[in-house]
C-alpha cells in the first residue's frame, strides 16, 4: 500500500513556493502578507493559529497576527476584518474558526473581501469555484487533490465518493473532483446504507467528522482512501492520540493508497493556506 505522506508532499511544495515569494518580493518591493485573526483563548486555536504564523515567517511572508478578546462585539470585528481589507500590505486574512459561541460566523467570514480570502470560503470565491472560475479553492480540499497529484493518483472517469458535505470540506471537494472528471457521489449523515455506496468508489475522501469510523469493510479492494478526519478521543484506546475517520490499520494489504493521520491531510491544509495567500498577492494590483 503506498502510503500518502502529506507531510512529503508539503515539504516538496515548499521549496517551489519560496521561489515564488522571493519573485514576488523582488518585483514588488514588499513581501505577501497574511494577516490572522484569533478570537478568544481557545487552546487549541492558538496552537495552530501559532503554526500559521510560523510557517508564514519561515517562508519569507510577512505576518500580521491579531488577538482579540472573546468579548469583541461582532460589529467591531467586522470592522477589524474592513481595516484589513484595506491595508495593501495584506494579502489574506484568516479569521480562525469556530468563533466564540454567540458570534456569527458566517458574517465574519463573508466581511472579507474574496481578493483577501485564503480559505476560498467567501461566497464570492465558492461561486467562482462552482462556476468553473476558481480563484482560490478551501485549502483541506485543494490539498487532497495536491497529494493526488503528487502520487500520481488517476482521477479522470474514476468514481470518487465524498463522505460530507460540508462548505469547508465535502461540497468543494466533490466540485474539484468534478473538474478533474471524476464521476462524483456525495455522502453524509442521511444517506443510506453508507458503506454500500462508500464500497463503490475507486477514490474515497472521508470529512465524516467522525473518529475511527470507517475501516477495511467500507472500501473496495484497490481503492485510494484519503482520511479528512482529525480527533484526539479523550477515552478509548486512542486516548489523547491523533486519529482520523478511517481506521489506517486496516488500509495495509488492501487499499491501494491510504493517508495516515497524523501525516496525510492535515499538513497540506497549512501549504495549501500559504499557496493561496501568495496566489493572491499575485493576483492583487500593487
Ligand atoms: N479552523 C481550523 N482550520 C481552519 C482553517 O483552515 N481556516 C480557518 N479560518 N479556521 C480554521
Amino acid at each position: 500500500m503506498i502510503r500518502l505522506s502529506g507531510t512529503e508532499v508539503a515539504k516538496h511544495r515548499q521549496e517551489a513556493l519560496k521561489a515564488r515569494i522571493e519573485s514576488f518580493a523582488k518585483k514588488t518591493g514588499r513581501k505577501p502578507g497574511l494577516a490572522v485573526v484569533i478570537v478568544g483563548e481557545d487552546p487549541a486555536s492558538q496552537v495552530y493559529v501559532r503554526n500559521k504564523v510560523k510557517t508564514t515567517v519561515a517562508l519569507g511572508m510577512e505576518s500580521f497576527h491579531f488577538e482579540v478578546p472573546a468579548s469583541i462585539s461582532q460589529a467591531e470585528l467586522v470592522r477589524k476584518v474592513a481595516e484589513l481589507n484595506r491595508d495593501p500590505r495584506v494579502d489574506g486574512i484568516l479569521v480562525q474558526l469556530p468563533l466564540p459561541k454567540g458570534m456569527n460566523a458566517e458574517e465574519v467570514v463573508e466581511s472579507i473581501s474574496p481578493n483577501k480570502d485564503p480559505d476560498g470560503l467567501t461566497s464570492g470565491n465558492l461561486g467562482l469555484l462552482m462556476a468553473g472560475r476558481k480563484r482560490v479553492a478551501p485549502c483541506t480540499p485543494w490539498g487532497v487533490m495536491a497529494i493526488l497529484e503528487h502520487y500520481k493518483i488517476d482521477i479522470a472517469g474514476k468514481h470518487a465518493v465524498v463522505v460530507g458535505r460540508s462548505n469547508f470540506v465535502g461540497k468543494p471537494m466533490a466540485q474539484l473532483l468534478l473538474e478533474a472528471n471524476a464521476t462524483v457521489t456525495v455522502c453524509h449523515s442521511k444517506t443510506r446504507d453508507l458503506k454500500s455506496v462508500t464500497r463503490q468508489g475507486d477514490i474515497v475522501v472521508v470529512a465524516a467528522g467522525q473518529a475511527r469510523f470507517l475501516g477495511r469493510d467500507a472500501f473496495r479492494e484497490g481503492a485510494v482512501v484519503v482520511d479528512v478526519g482529525m480527533h484526539r478521543p479523550s477515552s478509548g484506546d486512542f486516548a489523547n492520540k491523533l486519529c482520523g475517520d478511517v481506521r489506517f490499520e486496516e488500509m495495509e494489504g488492501w487499499a491501494h493508497a491510504a493517508t495516515p493521520v497524523p501525516g496525510g491531510v492535515g499538513p497540506m491544509t497549512i501549504q495549501m493556506l500559504m499557496e493561496n495567500t501568495v496566489r493572491l498577492a499575485e493576483l492583487s494590483p500593487s
